[in-house]
C-alpha cells in the first residue's frame, strides 16, 4: 500500500487532481518507478547514427542512456555508467568513437559495449566481467525505443501491434531527421502530458494550427477521437465520411486505434488515428501546401520528465530520406506550425504549473471537451496501483 493512497480521497471523477500529485517529491519518485522505466520509450530516429561509432545520449530524470551503433552495425543501448566507480562516460549529448573512454580513470569501452583496457588491475580481474551494463532497446520502422526497466520489459510486438499498420503506412523507416527542438517546460510532467490530452485550449492559445485546420476537426478530432461531447463527434465523423470511403477506394488507413479495455488494465493508452486537415489544406504548414516531397512531413513528440517541476518536450520532424535540404524542403518550413504550437503550450503549461502552487488552489471542472484528462488519470492510477 502506497503512503499517497490516502490523496485520492480529495480527487473527484470530472475534476483535475489534487495539489499534491503534482508538488510531492515522494509522488514523483514513485512515478518514475512505476510508469516512466516501464514504459517503452520512443527516444530518436535511427538516422541520428548512420555509421559504427556513431552515438547519441539520452538523458531522463537520473538517469542517462548511451545509444551507439556498433563495428558489427548493431544499435544498442548501454546505462552511461562506468563500471569503475560509475562515473558518466559520455558527457556530450552526441559524437562517433572507436572506443568511449571514462574521463575518470580512463577505463575504455568498445562500441559494443566491451571492457577493453583497464590499468593496474589485480591479476584476478577478469574484463569481459566488467563491460557496461545494457538497456532494453528495439527499434521501429526507424524509431528507437528503450525501455528502462531493469527486469524483463513488457513484451515490444506486443506494444506495438496495433498501431503497426498507421506507423508502416507513414514509412518512417524510410526518413531521415529534418530538424529537432527541444522545449524545456518549468512544469510537472504530467502537466505536459495533460495538456497533449485535450484541445479545449486550441482556440484561444494557437491561432496557426487553427488557421490550417479545419474548426470542426479542433473541437471532436483535436486530442483524439472521444474528447469532445457525443453531438460533436457524431457531426465530425460524418462530415468526413467521404474521406474515409476514398481511403477505402486507396486501401490507405483511416481508422482511430484508441485503447481497448485490456490494454488499460496492462497500465497501457495508446492512441493512433489519421484524419484530413480539411479547409483544402495539404499539409500542416503555414499555407497549407506540402513541405517537402513524397512522405511530406512528420513529426515525434519525445516527453522527458526531469524533476518534480522541470520536464523536456523534444520534437523531432522527419522527411523522406531522399529529400534535400532547401530544394525539397526547408527545415524552418517544415516545423514552423508545430513549432509555435509548442511553443505557446510551454507557456500555458508553465502558467498552468505556477497557479496550481498557489495556496488557494483546488481542482477544477473538466469541460466536454476535455474528458480524455480523465481518460489520462485513469490509466496514471492503474499504473501507480492506486484504487
Ligand atoms: S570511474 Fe570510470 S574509470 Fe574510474
Ligand atoms: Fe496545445
Amino acid at each position: 500500500m502506497l503512503e499517497f493512497n490516502h490523496l485520492l480521497k480529495n480527487y473527484q471523477e470530472g475534476k483535475t487532481l489534487p495539489q499534491d500529485f503534482y508538488t510531492d517529491s515522494n509522488i514523483f519518485s514513485e512515478e518514475m518507478k512505476r510508469i516512466y522505466f516501464k514504459q517503452w520509450l520512443m527516444v530518436d530516429h535511427i538516422s541520428r547514427i548512420p555509421n559504427p561509432g556513431d552515438y547519441f545520449v539520452f538523458d531522463a530524470e537520473k538517469e542517462s542512456i548511451i545509444v551507439i551503433r556498433g563495428r558489427d552495425n548493431e544499435v544498442r543501448a548501454f546505462y552511461n555508467v562506468c563500471t569503475h566507480r560509475g562515473s558518466r562516460i559520455c558527457l556530450d549529448e552526441e559524437g562517433s568513437k572507436k572506443l568511449l573512454v571514462c574521463p575518470y580513470h580512463a577505463w575504455s569501452f568498445s562500441a559494443e559495449g566491451e571492457l577493453k583496457a583497464a590499468r593496474f588491475m589485480p591479476e584476478d580481474f577478469k574484463k569481459e566481467e566488467w563491460g557496461l551494463r545494457e538497456c532494453h532497446l528495439k527499434i521501429y520502422e526507424g524509431l528507437v525505443f528503450i525501455n528502462l526497466s531493469l527486469d524483463e520489459p513488457m513484451n515490444f510486438d506486443e506494444f506495438i501491434e496495433p498501431l503497426k499498420e498507421m506507423m508502416e503506412f507513414h514509412q518512417t523507416s524510410k526518413s531521415k531527421i529534418a530538424i529537432r527542438k527541444k522545449y524545456p517546460t518549468h512544469a510537472n510532467f504530467k502537466l505536459v502530458l495533460e495538456n497533449f490530452q485535450e484541445c479545449y485550449h486550441c482556440p484561444t492559445a494557437h491561432p496557426e494550427l487553427c488557421a490550417v485546420q479545419d474548426k470542426d476537426w479542433v473541437v471532436a478530432m483535436g486530442a483524439g477521437i472521444g474528447t469532445a461531447p457525443q453531438k460533436e463527434t457524431d457531426e465530425y465523423l460524418n462530415k468526413i465520411k467521404p474521406w474515409v470511403e476514398e481511403c477505402k477506394k486507396n486501401g490507405t488507413p483511416s481508422e482511430v486505434y484508441l485503447e481497448t479495455e485490456e490494454g488499460l488494465q496492462k497500465g497501457l493508452n495508446r492512441y493512433v488515428d489519421r484524419t484530413p486537415i480539411g479547409n483544402g489544406n495539404l499539409s500542416q504548414t503555414k499555407d497549407g501546401k506540402p513541405a517537402s516531397s513524397l512522405m511530406g512531413q512528420f513529426k515525434e513528440f519525445i516527453f522527458k520528465p526531469i524533476s518534480l517541476l522541470e520536464s523536456e518536450v523534444e520534437l523531432i520532424w522527419l522527411v523522406n530520406e531522399e529529400a534535400e535540404e532547401n530544394k525539397d524542403f526547408k527545415p524552418e518550413e517544415v516545423s514552423y506550425i508545430w513549432d509555435v504550437t509548442t511553443a505557446h503550450d510551454t507557456t500555458i503549461i508553465e502558467n498552468n504549473q505556477e497557479g496550481l502552487l498557489s495556496q488557494s488552489f483546488k481542482p477544477g471542472v473538466l469541460s466536454e471537451n476535455e474528458s480524455a484528462v480523465t481518460y489520462f488519470y485513469n490509466w496514471y492510477f492503474t499504473n501507480m496501483q492506486l484504487p
